[in-house]
Order: structure tokens, then sequence, then C-alpha cells
């Protein structure tokens, strides 16, 4: 896909996200990998209303080369994109549910989210680390995040919400509202007793579709 289609795709997906609630206001942000660069959504946009002629471009080095000014989560987005060779886009959210269990869950923790479903599996993986609080644009948050994303496709920041990896931009939002849906489940299912994966229908999930 070239950078106009991509530039469009982002827009359009933003959009999809803002108007089934996965992101209000001006939460969230979204990158996504070119052979020249990145894209990355301005700081204050609402996703709802993206311009792909003003989405902001960045240069290899993640400096700002031309539309209008990054994210203040430039940081965030290059710990997993340098992490992730292979992640062509990340998608960071406040999604109501994956934001309360970064509220409830403890830092360090790998899997706050239960095994409920396959797809959730199968889009995000075995692992989810919770990182420590950071206040929104730190860049202190690089380093944690990085270390991190080595190993998992998501990670979730404490009291804030889900960042989300994947091969290609439609990957990475579908692996968001997986993992959107697998923290509502988990918080309905709170002390129920749900049945859970086994860890050897995990492995299968993973080696099927991994
Ligand atoms: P930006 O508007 O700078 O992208 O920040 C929004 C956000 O989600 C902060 O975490």
């Amino acid at each position: 896909m070239d950078e106009a289609a991509l530039r469009a795709q982002l827009a359009a997906l933003g959009g999809s996200l803002f108007a089934r609630g996965y992101s209000v206001g001006t939460a969230g942000n979204i990158s996504v990998r070119l052979p020249d660069g990145f894209l990355m959504t301005p700081t204050n946009s609402c996703l709802g209303r993206l311009d792909p002629a003003r989405i902001s471009k960045l240069a290899p080095d993640f400096s700002h080369v031309s539309g209008d000014k990054p994210s203040k989560e430039v940081f965030m987005h290059r710990a997993v994109l340098t992490a992730r060779p292979d992640a062509g886009a990340v998608v960071h959210l406040h999604s109501t549910h994956a934001t309360a269990i970064a509220c409830l869950a403890e830092p360090g923790e790998f899997a706050p989210i239960p095994p409920l479903t396959p797809y959730f599996v199968m889009r995000v993986g075995r692992f989810l680390p919770v990182i420590r609080y950071y206040r929104p644009g730190d860049g202190a948050m690089e380093k944690d995040i990085h270390e991190a994303a080595k190993g998992a496709k998501a990670v979730l920041l404490a009291n804030h919400g889900p960042v989300v990896s994947g091969r290609t931009l439609e990957d990475a939002v579908h692996a968001a509202e997986e993992l959107e849906e697998a923290a509502r489940l988990a918080l309905l299912l709170r002390g129920a007793g749900a049945r859970s994966l086994t860890p050897a229908q995990v492995d299968d999930l993973l080696n099927t579709f991994g």
C-alpha cells in the first residue's frame, strides 16, 4: 500500500474506532511504518476526524518531517516499533475495559487478562506486560515499553491504557479491538469462576496461528 493509501486507511480506521467508542475526545494515537519513516496521528487530534493530508510524517529517526505536530506519545510508539521490527503499526487507546484492567493490574504482571477466548490469544498472544505509570508523553516510559514489547505484541500502561502492535495497521486495529473485548469479558466474569483455555489449548492456537 502506498503512503496516500495508508493515510486514507489511517483516517478511516481512526474514524471507525472513534465511532464505536474505542476512543473519546482526543484520546489515543496511531503510528504506521513507511519505507522512509513513519506516519503518526497529530497531537490533540480526534481519531474520528483525521485529515489524511495533515497526518504527521516522521523520519526514520522519528524526527518530525511534515504535517501537523505529532502525538506527544512518539516515545511510546518508538519503543514498540524499534523493539518489534516486524510491526507495521502501533495503536494506543484509552478504551474503557482495557484501561480498567490497567488500573487493577500490578505493574510487572505479565498476564492480567486470562486466555478466555481463542481470538484474544491469536491476536494479542500469551503475554500482556503491565508497565508502571508514567505521565502521558513522558519519554522515560520508552525503555520499559521497549524491553517489554520485545516479547509481547501489546502492553498495558498502568492507569493509562493499552499499546498494541500489528504486522499491518489493520492487524494492529483488530488486535486492539480483541484486547478491549477480552478485557470486557474478564471484567464481566470476574469472580464467576470462568473456565480459561488450558496451556495446551493456548499452545495449539499459537502454534497454528501465531
Ligand atoms: P496526543 O493527543 O498527543 O496523541 O495524546 C493523546 C493520548 O492518548 C495521550 O496518551
